[in-house]
């Protein structure tokens, strides 16, 4: 683990607003469905927003957004409301990726029967893999806001933007909000294609060689 940064601060209501934003996209992309999600980020070394439990990602309100301490302290909650029952992912994915400051985390359809499937995306069979995602493994299963579901995700963190989760769904990680929900429908599309080349007979899977290129001519 890389020491923390001094991130610059974010505007808080902004940050606030932009997660309504995010969760009203997962929303109308049908990646939830009822309560299911949450998205939350780091607004700077001491608090990060957070999504409520138990709520319509495509109905939210800037003032709905909790505030919680990198050690999950609740610092604000309007009416009493408790934060997302997967807080601890997403302050375990901050602990571990200092780069990190948006956590998005969808059960999008495809993607999610990848997980169910126990089928990972991380064979390279798209250049934007090798050059950017790294592609998108598949934690095995761990109950949703359960104790052990932060620590199965450890050893999956370096390396990649986003992770299947089996038997569950998927969670997108990246230094800005637009970027993790990019992520996410990377995620989604990524299936979406693996899918479409299952069934058309053959998957042809980047080889050895063309990896090493694209390494060589995008120096990743
Ligand atoms: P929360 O409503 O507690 O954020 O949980 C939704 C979810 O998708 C759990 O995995």
């Amino acid at each position: 683990m890389s020491p923390t940064p001094n991130y610059p601060a974010w505007d808080a209501e902004e940050m606030r607003r932009r997660i309504c934003e995010v969760g009203r996209r997962l929303y109308e992309l049908f990646f939830v469905a009822g309560n299911d999600g949450n998205i939350s980020v780091r607004l700077n070394a001491d608090e990060i927003l957070i999504t409520p439990t138990n709520v319509s990602k495509g109905t939210m309100r800037p003032e709905d957004m909790i505030t919680l301490s990198p050690e999950g302290e609740l610092l604000n909650a309007p009416n009493g409301a408790r934060p997302s029952s997967e807080y601890r992912m997403h302050l375990t994915i901050y602990r571990h990726r200092p780069d990190v400051r948006a956590v998005v985390h969808a059960h999008p359809p495809t993607a999610t029967g990848f997980a169910v499937a126990g089928v990972g995306l991380d064979r390279p069979f798209l250049p934007e893999a090798v050059i950017r995602t790294g592609g998108t493994p598949l934690v095995p299963y761990a109950i949703p806001g359960g104790d052990e579901l932060p620590q199965s995700i450890v050893p999956y963190l370096a390396g990649h933007q986003a992770l299947l989760l089996g038997n569950h769904g998927a969670v997108a990680y990246a230094p800005t909000l637009t970027e993790a929900l990019f992520g996410m429908e990377t995620v989604e599309l990524n299936a979406r294609i693996y899918l479409t080349a299952h069934q058309l007979g053959h998957i042809n899977f980047l080889t050895d060689a063309q990896i090493a290129a694209l390494r060589e001519r995008y120096d990743v």
